[in-house]
């Protein structure tokens, strides 16, 4: 067996070699990768228990087996099947034992801190948990619905929400509670009570009960109702991710736990903040604060509107002193990025201890800690601490830095194939869409040599622009004499638990959104991978048995990571964000519980932003433009566009949502690397290329895509465009079209706008870029005498991205999208754009 082990080895060896070969690029020097192993087994198995599920509520049993469903229809007997095949793989979760400790808490104090290790059950265990307690049936009261006018009979409370940072968690998890419960999933049909709601997709019914959503939705749900009447609970999931919404949804609901709960009636809601890594000592005092320092009520009526000249208040709030402690312990530094260090902190040694199943001598430790609830517990939080359970993972860390590490992926993915037998899938953590494309090609160009004999590799890939379906398939188990291969970006971190996975590959690296001050403005960037990132990744490998886990970094690499991420709130813009507060009635921003308070600069900017898009007047209110972009499902500057589009004068709506489908996909065209290739598709896409630049070329690849009836993907093929890509963007058009239609857009233009045979007019162009300025102004640079780019705001130089159509090109002046760092400055997604128009757009 060995023997033949070897040869196939050798065969496959000579196959990667050949075809490498042929690969003609400047990969080709690179070293072989090579992993030393290293015995790091130092965790230990943990504690793997068992449990009888004697604690299993009785009422919880009936709703999963009575067989009917709230409104009394039968329920689908295969569904009820499933539901109690699942029953005992429930019961053997870690979060099962602690069933009724969580619904004791929950029906005596009103908030719930909970910590435990992704794929202890949390998400899916805790709603259905609730759902069955006596305080989540709705209850009818009688209350003035706006805080004024008549009193109505109104109805509260009845279902739980359950927020998630990503769309494609919000709906797996919706889909795997379905199945647990014998419940029909969303909107299929009316007797289901397992529902989602993210954006671009709402599927719920009348019978929903438990709605998994994204933190978005929820936000979007508290500008129509800010009482959250429909729930009785909103559990607040992943918190360690801190992404700018999550901080947001934590600061309303600590005004509302802490609050009296007028709207509702007086009937609390429930809030339980659940976390994989949180920092439990922060969490607890923030909402404990809000108990101590009562606050305005949340519709936030009667607080005073920020003035220019009360930006000079003092910066105050919850991150002051006496929360420096925690942040030292748990690196959540003000604005930059920490490095590990001694704590030496002794207040916040004492209060958090390592948990008693990690690794004592630290930095492979589970990433969290424990928090002594009887010591520091509050009167109106309960702490709940779910204990891990984690086979052993062994490490693997490169010798010397790589300098590809989708090459060195690559290799490590047949190493990993060759040697290691079945059982055990592979899960790949890259940086983005172009990355994860680039090595799904490599690897399926690589696997079509290999020797029969070989088990299959089934190559998928995850990220969040992947649309419904193909996100859907990694969740699916893996066919006989075959392994799955996922690539994917850090949504399969913390967020979905994809199961058979037994080894990990770790890039190293992760694309995050930062702001850059210089700029005043958003760029994605590549950046190393926290450690705490970098534990969860590799914990990914040791869910359900021991596993490896292959790190494409140095361990001298790894020891020098920052321990934590920093909240994003602290590094993007958050234009978005004071919008969705000032239309939720906060005007106060500076007073608002924020979980780290954003830095000043960024306030600023994102005021003077919002301003400048016409969102808020000159008293800092929000206007009525305001709130119309505010409910729209984009940023502001997306949603000012769309508005501007819609005016009768410009009347290019359609149009407008043509482009903006397309620019929420990563890439519509294929990346190219080889120059042949290159021009083979610009001759390809002649029909499609624009000489305005990337705006028209993109709606003008939507329009003749969706004109395409035959054959989809042939057309895709043949204009090197990217057919996945493109299902994503149909999909957000049809969304917008269906979210638009406030706007003045019928059904008869839709019918029009899709029958007529395009040719965008150089007019019709120039209006459609105009609306496009309205929302862009800031991402505008004029053409210098020496042929470079300046930006109108800020005077930085900037080139054109060599992906753009513009690429080479000179202007007057260009629009562009998005701005992007990698070895210097760059454009993407850029349009010329007359300098009159943007001096139109600024006024
Ligand atoms: O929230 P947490 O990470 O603690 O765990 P969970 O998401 O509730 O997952 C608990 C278990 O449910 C996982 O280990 C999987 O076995 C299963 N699960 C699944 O099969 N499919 C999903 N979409 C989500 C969870």
């Amino acid at each position: 067996n060995g023997e033949k082990s070897s040869q196939q080895q050798q065969q496959q060896s000579q196959v990667l070699n050949k075809k490498r070969k042929r690969e003609d690029n400047d990969r080709d020097g690179q070293k072989r990768h090579q992993v030393k192993r290293e015995d790091n087994d130092r965790e230990g198995q943990r504690r793997h228990q068992g449990h009888s599920g004697k604690e299993l509520n009785g009422k919880s049993e009936r709703l999963n087996n009575n067989g009917k469903g709230r409104n009394g229809s039968p329920v689908n007997s295969s569904l009820k099947a499933k539901a109690n095949a699942l029953l005992s793989k429930r019961k053997d979760l870690p979060i099962w034992a602690h069933q009724s400790e969580i619904r004791q808490s929950l029906a005596k104090k009103n908030v719930m801190l909970l910590v435990g290790e992704t794929g202890s059950g949390k998400s899916t265990q805790v709603p259905q948990f609730l759902s069955t307690e006596p305080w989540c049936r709705p209850q009818m009261v009688k209350v003035a619905k706006d805080g004024k006018g008549p009193i109505e009979d109104l109805s509260v409370g009845g279902c739980i929400a359950i927020t998630q940072p990503r769309r494609v968690a919000a709906i797996s998890l919706a889909r795997r509670v379905a199945e647990e419960m014998g419940t029909p999933l969303g909107n299929s049909s009316p007797a289901s009570t397992v529902g989602y709601s993210v954006r671009f997709d709402n599927s719920i019914s009348r019978n929903t009960k438990i709605k998994f959503l994204t933190e978005g939705m929820l936000l979007q749900e508290m500008l129509r109702d800010p009482w959250l009447r429909q729930y009785s609970a909103v559990v607040v999931d992943e918190i360690h991710e801190r992404g700018v919404n999550v901080d947001l949804v934590a600061g309303f609901l600590q005004k509302m736990v802490s609050g009296k709960n007028e709207g509702r009636g007086g009937i609390p809601l429930k809030v339980v903040v659940m976390s994989a890594t949180a920092d439990m000592e922060g969490l607890l005092k923030f909402f404990d604060a809000g108990f101590k320092q009562p606050t305005a009520a949340v519709n936030g009526k009667g607080q005073k509107a920020i003035k220019k000249d009360e930006e000079e208040t003092e910066w105050s709030g919850i991150s002051s002193d006496d929360n420096k402690a925690s942040k030292k312990a748990y690196g959540t530094p003000n604005g930059t990025v920490s490095k590990p260090g001694p704590n030496t902190d002794s207040k916040s040694n004492a209060l958090v201890k390592k948990h008693k199943n990690g690794n004592p001598e630290g930095d492979e430790s589970a990433p969290f800690t424990e928090f002594d609830p009887v010591k520091f517990g509050s009167p109106h939080i309960s702490v709940c601490f779910i204990e891990g359970r984690q086979f052993p993972v062994k490490i693997f860390y490169t010798p010397e830095p790589v300098q590809d590490f989708v090459d060195a992926a690559l290799h490590s993915i047949f190493q990993i194939h060759y040697k290691e037998p079945l059982p055990g899938d592979i899960l790949v953590f890259l940086t983005g869409q172009d990355t994860v494309e680039n090595l799904e090609q490599l690897v399926r160009e690589y696997a079509s040599g290999m020797s029969p004999e070989l088990p299959k590799l089934l190559v998928l890939p995850l990220f969040a622009a992947l649309p419904q379906a193909a996100q859907q398939r990694v969740f699916q188990p893996t066919p006989p004499k075959t392994r799955k291969v996922i690539l994917a970006t850090n949504i399969a971190e913390t967020s979905v638990t994809v199961s058979g996975v037994r080894y990990v590959i770790d890039c190293g690296k992760v694309k995050i959104k930062q702001f850059r001050n210089r700029l005043g403005l958003d760029s994605l960037l590549v950046k190393p991978l926290s450690k705490s990132a970098a534990i969860q990744r590799k914990g990914r490998a040791g869910r359900e048995a021991p596993g490896q886990c292959y790190r494409l970094y140095t361990e001298k690499d790894y020891l020098q990571l920052a321990q934590a991420n920093t909240p994003e709130i602290l590094r993007c813009d958050i234009s978005q964000a004071i919008l969705t507060m000032k239309a939720r009635g906060i005007d106060d921003i500076i007073n608002f519980p924020f979980l780290d308070r954003p830095p000043r600069e960024a306030l600023e900017k994102a005021l003077l932003q919002l301003y400048q898009l016409g969102a808020l007047q000159d008293d800092g209110a929000i206007s009525e433009v305001g709130l119309k972009i505010a409910k729209l499902p984009l940023t502001p500057s997306l949603g000012r566009v769309l508005l501007a589009a819609a005016n009768p004068d410009m009347d290019c709506l359609l149009e407008a949502i043509d482009i903006i489908s397309a620019l929420s996909v990563e890439n519509v065209f294929l990346n190219l690397t080889s120059e042949e290739k290159k021009e083979e598709a610009e001759t390809a896409r002649r029909d499609i290329s624009r000489r305005e630049g990337d705006h028209l070329t993109l709606l003008a690849t939507v329009q003749a895509y969706a004109g395409e009836n035959s054959d989809r993907k042939a057309w895709s093929e043949r204009h090197f465009v990217s057919h996945r890509a493109m299902q994503a963007v149909m999909d957000v058009r049809k969304q917008l079209r269906a979210q638009t239609t406030h706007l003045p857009i019928s059904a008869d233009d839709i019918v029009a706008y899709d029958s007529r045979t395009y040719a965008v007019t150089p007019e019709r162009a120039g209006l459609i870029l105009r609306c496009f300025l309205k929302g862009f102004s800031h991402n505008t640079a004029r053409m210098m005498p020496d042929g470079s780019y300046k930006t109108i705001i800020g005077n930085q130089t900037v080139a054109i991205h060599p992906s753009s159509g513009l690429f080479g090109k000179k202007v007057e002046a260009i629009m562009y999208n998005e701005f992007v760092f990698t070895n210097k400055s760059y454009a993407r997604g850029v349009s010329g754009v007359q300098m009159d128009w943007v001096g139109e757009a600024l006024a």
